[in-house]
């Protein structure tokens, strides 16, 4: 999953990621002492290399100290990709045998859990550059393809779609508002009068336009 560069190359590379996620960053500094996302993440790929040692008693005591020093739960069995960016932090419980695809977006309150208590693959796949919302809950062997997105507070237990963006409980995928617009125009033109049939999405009357979505505090 990453090409192979030294430790020091992958820290670095880790703060630039944090610079380049968070609008709020602005010293590298700060963000090497104080950004605990990236603390978990550094945790974990000492924690990984004992485990894919022979040292997995060693690689479980370290993951649950960088556990108490950061509020991010990795299982040292984890397999995360590179770039992975772990923002606020706190509350993240990444499973076992959860496989973290790269250029990864991970807010606060993301699990990536199971739900068998049976051994084997049990945690979910995420593909390259998808980012999962705060509070979002990805359950079971899913697989969530490359560039999707996982609405903040979901609950997911199924596949998700390359590109595709998943919202609620249990999560569905969203339709994108291109295919809304078609569907709007369809049935303007079955009923024959589009001013019948004004645009859904359209603010009522005197209210303005929202802005789109945050995806940062
Ligand atoms: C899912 C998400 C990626 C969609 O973003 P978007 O494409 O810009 O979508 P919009 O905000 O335009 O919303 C589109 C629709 O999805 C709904 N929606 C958006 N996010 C949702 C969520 N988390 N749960 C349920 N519905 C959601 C909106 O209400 C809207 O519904 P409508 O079409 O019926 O009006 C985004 O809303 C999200 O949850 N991002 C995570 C951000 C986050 O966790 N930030 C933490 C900062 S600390």
């Amino acid at each position: 999953m990453s090409d192979r560069i030294g430790p020091l190359r992958l820290a670095l590379e880790d703060i630039r990621t944090a610079r380049r996620r968070d609008p709020a960053a602005r010293s590298n500094v700060v963000i090497a002492l104080s950004y605990q996302g990236v603390h978990a993440v550094w945790h974990h790929r000492a924690a990984h290399w004992l485990w894919n040692h022979g040292l997995k008693s060693y690689g479980r005591l370290w993951s649950q100290y960088a556990r108490r020093r950061t509020g991010i739960e990795i299982h040292p069995g984890a397999t995360l990709g590179r770039r992975l960016f772990i923002d606020h932090g706190m509350g993240v419980v990444i499973g076992e045998t959860a496989v973290v695809g790269n250029d990864v977006l991970l807010f606060h309150g993301v699990t990536l859990g199971g739900t068998t208590m049976s051994p084997g693959k049990r945690h979910p796949t995420l593909g390259d550059r998808v980012v999962v919302g705060a509070g979002a809950k990805v359950l079971g062997p899913v697989h969530v393809a490359c560039d999707a997105r996982i609405g903040a507070n979901a609950v997911l237990v199924r596949d998700v779609p390359e590109g595709a963006t998943a919202v609620g409980i249990p999560a569905k995928i969203r339709s994108h508002p291109s295919e809304r617009e078609a569907n709007t125009a369809a049935s303007a033109v079955d009923w024959g009068d589009s001013q019948h049939h004004p645009d859904p999405d359209a603010p009522p009357e005197g209210v303005e336009q929202r802005e789109p979505a945050m995806y940062y505090i």
